[in-house]
């Protein structure tokens, strides 16, 4: 089968998307949880929070990123890093030695976070939002099916639709990141995305109706068995 799509409303796409990562989670209470930064999944980490306040046991999960910017320190709070601290892992009890996110800026810190992902035994859930240009990670277009955990350039319209998080200024956002390839997201066991808003309508049409293409990086994921899409109406309209 395709990739299955939940529609749901705006303000529920991340307490639906939540339900499935918990029923997940309640299976592999130590598993490794794929997640994905971006404004997208930050009401579904919130019900996953909420979750855990009604008793879902999240502590023992290891988190593991998708991407991080080139050249931004950990401990900047516009890192990738501080984002999957503060919003994943202190609200759901998980201690930062278990947070992992690629860092660096060479082919050999790619090859240490594709290898600590391996050691792991890979991702079981993974979470994923969807740039209005179709990446998944920071796989911009062009990214190939094979590609493995490496140091990319940023697409300029990735720059711009995150200079918001850089006082607004796009060239300010930085040129590199460090992204999981595409084969790497595919090795999850299961995916999750989350989209929801007008600017995500180009992109997740393509991406679920187009073809599968490496100019469209998430149709990708039409190759994967076990692929649940969590839109809204703006993301995905009805056909
Ligand atoms: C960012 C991240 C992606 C994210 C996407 C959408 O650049 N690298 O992992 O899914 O862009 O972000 P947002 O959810 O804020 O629209």
């Amino acid at each position: 089968r395709g990739p299955l799509v939940l529609a749901a409303a705006t303000d529920e796409v991340g307490v639906v998307a939540a339900r499935l990562v918990a029923d997940h989670v309640r299976g592999h209470p130590t598993g490794v949880l794929g997640v994905a930064t971006g404004a997208s999944p930050l009401r579904l980490y919130a019900a996953l929070a909420e979750l855990r306040a009604e008793g879902l046991v999240t502590e023992g999960l290891t988190l593991a990123a998708l991407d991080e910017y080139v050249g931004i320190d950990p401990g900047d709070e516009r890192s990738y890093h501080s984002y999957v601290v503060r919003h994943i892992a202190e609200p759901l009890g998980i201690p930062e030695s278990r947070v992992l996110v690629p860092r660096g800026g060479t082919q050999q810190d790619a090859e240490r976070y594709e290898a600590t992902l391996r050691g792991l035994g890979g991702v079981g859930l993974q979470v994923v939002g969807i740039g209005r240009n179709g990446h998944i990670g920071f796989n911009e277009p062009g990214s190939s099916r094979h590609s493995r955990t490496r140091v990319v350039a940023l697409s300029d319209d990735t720059r711009a639709a995150n200079a918001r998080y850089f006082a607004g200024d796009a060239d300010r956002v930085p040129s590199h990141a460090i992204t999981q390839g595409i084969a790497t997201i595919l090795t999850a066991s299961t995916i999750v995305m989350v989209a929801s808003g007008a600017t995500k309508a180009w992109a997740l049409d393509a991406a679920l109706r187009g073809p599968v293409t490496a100019a469209v990086p998430a149709s990708f994921l039409r190759t994967h068995p076990s692929v649940t899409v969590v839109a809204d109406d703006e993301a995905l309209p009805p056909v």
